[in-house]
């Protein structure tokens, strides 16, 4: 008998409107539709192309955008305000397939501080903004900014009106990175379970990434019910950041047995559109960023290379040609053991026996006193050096 297949959760690509709110990650007009194509080459299904509203070059993106990419879901973000649903409305209407994001703040301190409105004001600007949305286009989705902040009847209630007024996607965003996993999944299965209609819409997870959790969170929330994750590539956002797709993509696939869930992204396209995005915004990865970071798939020291060399289950759990590297690197430098230096100067094209590899080995290890990586160039020099010197 067949299993049932996995669930499908819904990669929801927010690069170039909460990504390019993280400081100095501005991108050109061009350079959105150039990602754009990238993502939609990348399976994501849908894309946050801008917030209309908020400026003549986000309009001009999600227009530019809109008239190319037809088979992707594509969406707007708006305040709960009129002129920026009409506005994204607007920009919509080039559109193949249309999605209008509508948000408001639910916490008490945003409600105090940002918003100056009661409950009572934002459970009735809810009602009013979504349905004004949906009258203009079917698909619409409502987040709760500072949603995981909020008192949780409060937001429930918050959430059962949007979803009474047309809302088919509901977002409940972690806006401060602030909550951990177990919160987070509680918290999804107690909307799902409680929340009026909730069975008949979407929840979507928006974790930011101040703690280091945004990962974590949004995998806690799809074990919670969420079908839905809000990423950017190489997690750049706000602050510290938004969910880093590629790492929550391979933690699905690589543990789909575990959370019965997966997406429809060609993850061998994750490493190319993480360097696309870095190059257009000039933000380097860093080496250790798990997936696509340069050190993902390098070994170094003496134990795991030789591991490595019998059997590479012992210290990678995916595939480096899974995500799009070419391969797996074995890094020579002053950790690294003679089973990792045979096998490269074998590489090379020299069979070492005992005493060879000995004297070679020996040198190799004083070289790396001097420097920190030992390249092939600088393995030749010690052959030839060897060769002299018989
Ligand atoms: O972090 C957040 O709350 C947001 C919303 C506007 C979705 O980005
Ligand atoms: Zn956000």
């Amino acid at each position: 008998m067949n299993a049932a297949a996995p669930d499908h959760v819904r990669i929801f690509d927010t690069t170039l409107r909460d990504g390019e709110q993280s400081p100095g990650c501005s991108m050109s007009p061009q350079q959105k539709v150039v990602m754009a194509r990238a993502l939609a080459e990348l399976g994501v299904d849908i894309i946050e192309t801008g917030f209309p509203a908020s400026s003549q070059s986000d309009r001009e993106a999600a227009a530019l955008i809109a008239r190319e990419l037809r088979e992707t879901t594509l969406c707007v973000l708006s305040r709960c305000l009129p002129g920026d649903i009409e506005a994204s409305a607007r920009v919509l209407q080039a559109a193949a397939k249309p999605r209008l994001h509508v948000f408001l703040s639910t916490s008490p301190l945003h409600r105090e501080h940002k918003l100056r409105m009661s409950r009572e004001q934002v459970l009735e600007a809810t009602a009013r903004n979504v349905a004004h949305a949906r009258s203009l286009v079917d698909d619409v989705e409502f987040s709760t900014e500072d949603g995981t902040r909020t008192e949780k009847d409060f937001l429930a209630e918050v959430i059962s009106a949007a979803i009474a007024h047309g809302a088919t996607t509901i977002n409940v965003p972690d806006t401060l990175g602030y909550t951990t996993p177990s919160e987070m999944r509680a918290l999804f299965q107690r909307l799902i379970a409680e929340v009026p209609g909730a069975k008949d819409v979407v929840f979507s997870a928006h974790c930011h990434n101040d703690l280091g959790m945004a990962v974590a969170n949004s995998l806690a929330a799809i074990e919670g019910g969420a079908r839905q994750v809000e990423c950017t590539i190489n997690g750049i956002g706000e602050r510290a950041g938004n969910c880093a797709m590629e790492e929550l993509v391979m933690a699905l696939k690589v543990r789909g047995a575990y959370f019965d869930a997966d997406t429809r992204i060609d993850t061998r396209r994750l490493v190319p559109t993480s360097q696309l995005l870095s190059r257009l915004v000039g933000m380097p990865v860093q080496r250790n960023k798990a997936v696509v970071g340069a050190n993902a798939f390098a070994h170094e020291s003496g134990i795991h290379q030789h591991g490595m060399l019998r059997h590479r289950g012992t210290y990678e759990i995916m595939n480096p040609e899974d995500v799009g590297w070419p391969a797996s690197q074995m890094v020579l430098g002053r950790h690294s053991g003679r089973a990792a230096v045979a096998h490269r100067m074998q590489a090379l094209g020299y069979v070492l026996e005992d005493d060879a590899l000995d004297r070679v080995f020996a040198e190799f290890k004083a070289l790396c006193e001097q420097q920190r990586v030992v390249e092939d160039d600088d393995l030749k020099r010690l052959m030839q050096g060897d060769a002299g010197d018989d």
